[in-house]
């Protein structure tokens, strides 16, 4: 429901110019009301791949994915209503330090999270996200992998696909939001809510996901619980999912499993700036086109392969 003159001013001028917002599950509940489209990275990342009509993108995430975004729109002017919006975990590996990796291992394939910079993206085999890293994974010929930053998911791949050796780059990549999730949250949850089914992000380190019931993609807990007949529901991610849920699937009881759980740089696009972004076009992402051509082959593998 819209109830909010800023919101209804950025509609207007939606319209005006012709322009798209896309946003992340993680956006505070009135960025996800303007949205015209909500979703994980790899959603997120397939509607970037299909935007014909728009003239204008405004990217309501964090940088990396405003940047797979212009990698897969080139021509377009993608826009990020604050540049300071920055994934901490996505800047972990720098590409010297992936460079060095893969002179190290020269028979491993190379598979990035997509929280990842651009410059380190443009030497990957392929990319993944959380809602397809097991597949990707299988994807490649190789047995050795390089896979980075998120050492988490990085686990979270190798204890399911025991025949890979994983190796992680760097050694301790994470995302601070999910680190502060423990398996002491996990029994505290059980004890309070006994009937909840307990579901985390793969970004929780491994004991935390061996804790819960279910682990899976911001996207993947959305249609989970769409199509559970459970009705209560414990919520081991960023604390605007549940927001995000509330808002497509009424009628269930979510629980935060951290109420601390907050990425503070998803919270920067204020609607003002929002508004202004729109009005000013900018602060557009750009990349060199040499990086984003290359980075372009990496993204095009990940989403053959997640078809
Ligand atoms: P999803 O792809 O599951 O939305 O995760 C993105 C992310 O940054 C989680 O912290
Ligand atoms: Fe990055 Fe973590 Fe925020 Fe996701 S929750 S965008 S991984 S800092």
């Amino acid at each position: 429901m819209m109830n909010n003159a800023l919101q209804e001013e950025i509609l207007k001028l939606k319209e005006e110019k012709n322009a798209i917002i896309l946003a992340h599950n993680y956006q505070p509940k009135e960025v996800q009301e303007i949205a015209d489209f909500l979703g994980d990275s790899l959603e997120l990342c397939i509607k970037a791949s299909e935007i014909e009509d728009k003239d204008l993108v405004i990217f309501c995430g964090v940088d990396f994915m405003a940047e797979t975004a212009f990698i897969l729109n080139p021509d377009k002017k993608i826009v990020i209503p604050t540049l300071e919006a920055e994934c901490p975990m996505a800047h972990m590996l720098p590409e010297e330090v992936l460079l060095k990796a893969k002179e190290e291992h020269p028979d491993a394939g190379v598979i990035l999270y997509v929280n990842s910079i651009a410059e380190a993206k443009q030497h990957a085999d392929t990319l993944c996200t959380s809602a397809n890293a097991v597949k990707v994974t299988e994807s490649l010929p190789h047995k050795k992998i390089l896979f980075g930053p998120d050492k988490n998911l990085g686990t979270h791949v190798a204890d399911k696909l025991k025949d890979k050796e994983i190796i992680h780059v760097p050694s301790d990549g994470h995302c601070y939001v999910h680190r502060l999730i423990h398996v002491e949250d996990v029994e505290l949850k059980r004890k309070e809510y006994p009937n909840a089914e307990i579901i985390c992000h793969p970004e929780c380190k491994l004991e935390v996901q061996k804790a819960c019931d279910v682990v899976m993609s911001t996207g993947g807990m959305l249609r989970h619980i769409a199509e559970s007949d459970k009705e209560e529901f414990v919520i081991g991610t960023e604390i605007d999912m549940i927001t995000r849920i509330n808002s497509e699937v009424p009628g269930k009881k979510l629980y935060p499993l951290l109420e601390g759980a907050i990425c503070n740089t998803m919270k920067l696009h204020t609607l003002e700036k929002i508004r202004d972004s729109l009005i000013n076009e900018e602060p557009r992402v750009t990349l060199p086109s040499e990086v984003a051509d290359k980075s372009r082959k990496a993204v095009e593998h990940m989403l053959e392969v997640s078809k």
